[in-house]
């Protein structure tokens, strides 16, 4: 066992875990923020993804051995009031469906606008096709990311 000294959406904490325990059981079972989920376990579904600096991450794949001192924002850090251009957006173009894949899919969008804030449509296919969503939202994603995308260039100017 290890102490980890770590932040998530802004709040600094120090558990024990083992090594090799992923971050995505820290923020889990750890910190008890449940919004991000564990889809496959080895990188490939993108449930889990966080964002650190902006640019999406799979908790699942981030040893506790490589997590201290590092800074994490989850679902429930994007906003208190679900008021995030990403979440709206979601709501508006009535994205989900099962669910279980979209706080890593909005995560990923918005790592995904951190670095291309207008978006072609073939980027965002090409990086949203890169997590699984089984119920197939893809379209629907891609105009919520072109509808947040929108809304976050007009409050920039
Ligand atoms: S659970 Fe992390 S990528 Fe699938
Ligand atoms: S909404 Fe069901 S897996 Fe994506």
């Amino acid at each position: 066992m290890s102490k980890i000294d770590f932040t998530v959406n802004g709040t600094r904490h120090v558990v024990e875990a083992d090594d090799d325990t992923p971050l995505l059981w820290l923020i889990r079972d750890n910190l008890g923020l449940t919004g991000t989920k564990f889809g496959c376990g080895v990188g490939v579904c993108g449930a889990c993804t966080v964002l650190e600096n902006g640019k999406a991450v799979r908790a699942c794949q981030v040893p506790a051995s490589e997590v201290s001192s590092r800074s994490f924002v989850t679902i429930e850090g994007l906003s208190s009031d679900g008021s995030h251009p990403c979440q709206r957006a979601w709501l508006q173009e009535e994205v989900v469906q099962c669910g279980y894949c979209q706080a890593g899919m909005i995560m990923t969008a918005c790592g995904l606008l951190q670095q291309y804030p207008n978006p072609s449509d073939e980027l965002i296919d090409n990086v949203m096709s890169d997590s699984v969503c089984r119920c197939g939202t893809y379209p629907r994603m891609r105009k919520a990311i072109r509808r947040a995308a929108d809304e976050m260039r007009t409050k920039k100017q």
